[in-house]
């Protein structure tokens, strides 16, 4: 018997009124794991104007009762750990130990999330402090949120990165409206199940299904939202930013990340960390590294170490925990084996790979990719990686800034002045010195330049998104 599963609203999960169902197949054995809702465009008003009321009175409630609620949030999380990662691993293929390390890490930054918010302070200002100003003029500096948040999530964190956006909108006391990737609804459906055992009020959360370009564009343009954060790729991010005008709005999207490794490299070190970078979850993770500029100099130790990390890698299906698993669906693993299919006809040198079963595409590795290759600009979102031979620092941060991505990068050298030196002229949100990219810890700062993304998050900085200050200003 495959499950209809519901949208959430009002408290209650509701069947959708349209009649239309969505199937999610499994990325690794193409099962029916079960159907989502299409909700319709009047479904969704219904519930973004539901928000309105239940956002005052949420706002209005004693922080301490908020944070107590979102605190139970977190420990029914870990009850129901195995029951949400079964389903995070079924729909979206990521290994069991990091589907069940998803929840758990989701369970912290909820807890971190509250005290963060519990030791905001407002701030005061004195007019004498300007030039000519009063000193009877006292300025009260208060953060109230902004109201109704749509959080639209990705496939690839569909359990950690909907919490990245609701936990920070809620503590604030905002509403949300939250529509996941079709691709790990049920996984959203677990999640908000374990957000209904904890008694919340009605109405704050909104959990609505269907496909992007019929209710994700609808929602983000409709007037009852307040603010739009956005994980995903970057041409939805593009699209989304194009029509939700006069709309606050964060977008985490894509990155090309290099990994610059110069010829005083700890290479084994080097090594490792590239490898964990690029290939963990065959890739699918924004924040992987999806290019190495390396000297000339270490080129060919390098290569030859990566090649033979590469040969090792486990392959396989989730449940046995593999590095390397099936890509979430066929037309990701149609993309992916095109770019290596494309590398090898434009006379890169394949290292290992070029393999594929179904969705499961082998670890592959190109040595000698030079600039005028797709593979070398391109995003692959699987485990796919190019090695480009630079002459000097300089020629690498060329490479590595010629992208239209700027996520993060790593910098990989024994001399630290060098490294910093280097860091400080790539432009990326983050650079990790002698380490791999990676979003966490999650009360880092976390943000994309260019097409990577607009705005920060990072937990004080989601909930400097989704609040703004008001000013109460006392004339004595
Ligand atoms: O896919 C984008 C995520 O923000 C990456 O997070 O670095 O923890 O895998 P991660």
């Amino acid at each position: 018997e495959i499950t209809n599963y519901k949208y959430y609203v009002g408290g209650k999960f509701i069947q959708s009124t349209s009649g239309n169902l969505i199937e999610i197949i499994c990325p690794y054995d193409q099962s029916i794991i079960g159907r989502v809702q299409a909700i319709s465009k009047e479904e969704a008003d219904v519930a973004i104007a539901a928000t309105k009321a239940a956002q005052k009175d949420w706002a209005d409630t004693d922080l301490f009762k908020r944070a107590d609620l979102l605190n139970k949030w977190a420990d029914q999380l870990e009850i129901d750990a195995e029951e949400i990662a079964q389903m995070i691993m079924r729909e979206v293929g990521k290994t069991w130990n990091d589907a069940v390390k998803e929840v758990t890490r989701t369970a912290e930054f909820i807890r971190y999330t509250v005290q963060e918010f519990i030791h905001t302070n407002d701030a005061a200002m004195s007019g004498a402090n300007y030039p000519g100003g009063s000193k009877n003029k006292f300025a009260i500096i208060k953060r109230i949120p902004l109201g109704t948040v749509l959080a639209i999530s990705p496939f690839n964190y569909p359990v950690n990165l909907s919490v990245a956006k609701l936990a920070p909108a809620l503590i604030a006391g905002n509403a949300v409206v939250f529509k996941p990737a079709t691709q790990g609804a049920i996984s959203a459906v677990k999640l908000i199940e374990s957000f209904d055992k904890v008694g919340f009020p009605a109405d704050i959360l909104q959990l609505i299904t269907g496909k992007g370009s019929d209710i994700g564009d609808y929602v983000s343009e409709h007037d009852g939202i307040d603010m739009i954060s956005f994980t995903g790729g970057a041409t939805t991010g593009r699209h989304l930013s194009s029509f939700s005008t006069m709309k606050p709005m964060v977008l985490e999207l894509g990155g090309k990340d290099p990994a610059i490794v110069c010829e005083d490299a700890d290479i084994d070190k080097t090594v490792a960390e590239i490898m964990s970078g690029a290939f963990s979850y065959s890739g699918q993770r924004c924040t992987a590294i999806k290019r190495v500029l390396v000297h000339a100099t270490v080129a060919d130790e390098l290569s030859e170490k990566l090649k033979t990390a590469v040969e090792k890698l486990s392959v396989g299906m989730p449940i046995d925990n593999p590095i390397i698993v099936p890509l979430i669906n066929e037309g990701a693993a149609d993309y992916v084996q095109g770019l290596i299919t494309d590398t090898i006809a434009a006379g890169a040198e394949l290292l290992v790979g070029n393999k594929r079963e179904d969705n499961l595409i082998y670890p592959t590795l190109f040595d000698h990719v030079t600039t005028d290759m797709r593979l070398a600009w391109e995003e692959p979102f699987g485990p796919v990686l190019p090695i480009i031979r630079v002459a000097s620092d300089a020629e690498a941060i060329e490479i590595a800034n010629a992208s239209e991505y700027g996520l993060q990068a790593s910098v990989f050298s024994q001399n630290f002045s060098r490294a910093v030196a280097i860091a400080e002229k790539i432009e990326a949100g983050s650079v990790q010195i002698n380490g791999r990219t990676e979003r966490g810890p999650d009360h880092f700062p976390f943000l994309g330049v260019k097409n990577s993304g607009m705005g920060v998050h990072g937990i004080s900085r989601t909930i400097e998104s989704m609040t703004r200050e008001k000013l109460l200003i006392i004339n004595v």
